[in-house]
């Protein structure tokens, strides 16, 4: 079954990225010039996604404006033909069926992805976390839905993290399945180092079946008195396996402030408009350094 919606939770309170984060969301972070949620977006648009549920919060607002027309610029950039950026904006406010609901309270991201149990129905559906980005020639979630339509189950996207980050994300136990693709069948967030599975986390990125919508509604609140995605997951991975994608492309963490400064220098480095200039500038900076 082709995977045609997603759910990006976006409703967290980003304290990593403090001060930041506290009037604009960290989801609208910009990697050089668009927000962080952008790439996210256009990253299901190019596997296919045809319905985005966006879960937003109060002060998220801009969230919502940053993928609608802009009126008054729109007619701005047309009176003065500028017809390359007034394409662009277009495009951004064209991209996708973006409905939007909000989580009421920041209880954990299961809360947030239970928000969506009406937009998805019946249908197995993508999560992408608001705050990953995922840069690659194939987009990260289309891998995932290729390996819940090719097995039938849920699918995590993985990537092995050193012992430092493994205690911060969630730990699996997993079994080589064939190249990238790995059975996975027991999980557990935040793990310390003698509790971990090994040291392949989830990043960002899974496919779901529709029936964690009621996992979930049975999920005791987990680490930080939040309803943990993860623990959901767990219980799916145990009772039917699940399935695990090293995907290709390179993950930026937008929730903390190495992977935002990472994330602006890497795609900076590929931006037409500007990678001489900052190729240039970081090898002069290099030396003095
Ligand atoms: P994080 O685990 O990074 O949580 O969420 P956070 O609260 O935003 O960040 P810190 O720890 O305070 O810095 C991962 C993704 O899940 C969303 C976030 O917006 C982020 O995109 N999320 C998290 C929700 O939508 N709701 C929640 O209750 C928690």
């Amino acid at each position: 079954m082709k995977i045609k919606k997603a759910v990006i939770p976006a409703a967290g309170l980003g304290t990593r990225v403090l001060p930041a984060s506290k009037a604009m969301p960290k989801e609208m972070l910009p990697i050089v010039d668009k927000p962080a949620i952008q790439y996210i977006v256009e990253e299901a648009v190019r596997a296919g996604i045809t319905d985005i549920l966006i879960i937003t919060n109060r002060g998220k607002g801009i969230i919502e404006d940053h993928f609608d027309h802009s009126v008054e610029l729109e007619n701005m950039l047309s009176k003065r033909g500028n017809t390359q950026m007034l394409e662009t904006l277009n495009n951004v406010a064209n991209m996708a069926n973006i409905y939007y609901i909000r989580q009421k309270e920041t209880r954990g991201l299961g809360d947030a992805v239970l928000r969506a149990r009406e937009f998805v129905g019946s249908d197995p559906f993508a999560v992408l976390y608001g705050d990953d980005v995922i840069i690659g020639e194939v987009p990260a979630i289309g891998e995932l839905a290729e390996a819940y339509e090719k097995y039938g189950k849920s699918v995590v996207g993985i990537k092995e993290v050193s012992d430092e980050l493994i205690v911060k994300y969630s730990s699996l136990k997993t079994e080589p399945l064939k190249d990238k693709l790995f059975r996975v069948t027991d999980m557990i967030e935040k793990p310390s180092l003698d509790t971990k599975f090994s040291n392949y986390s989830i990043l960002g990125r899974c496919v779901l079946d529709n029936e964690i919508f009621d996992i979930l509604e049975k999920t005791p609140l987990g680490v930080g008195n939040e309803l943990q995605l993860t623990d959901a997951m767990r219980t799916l991975a145990v009772e039917k396996g699940m399935v695990g994608v090293d995907f290709s492309g390179t993950r930026y963490d937008m929730g903390n402030k190495f992977g935002i400064m990472k994330a602006n220098i890497e795609v900076g480095l590929t931006h037409p408009e500007i990678k001489e200039d900052l190729r240039e500038y970081i090898k002069e900076l290099a030396k003095t350094l």
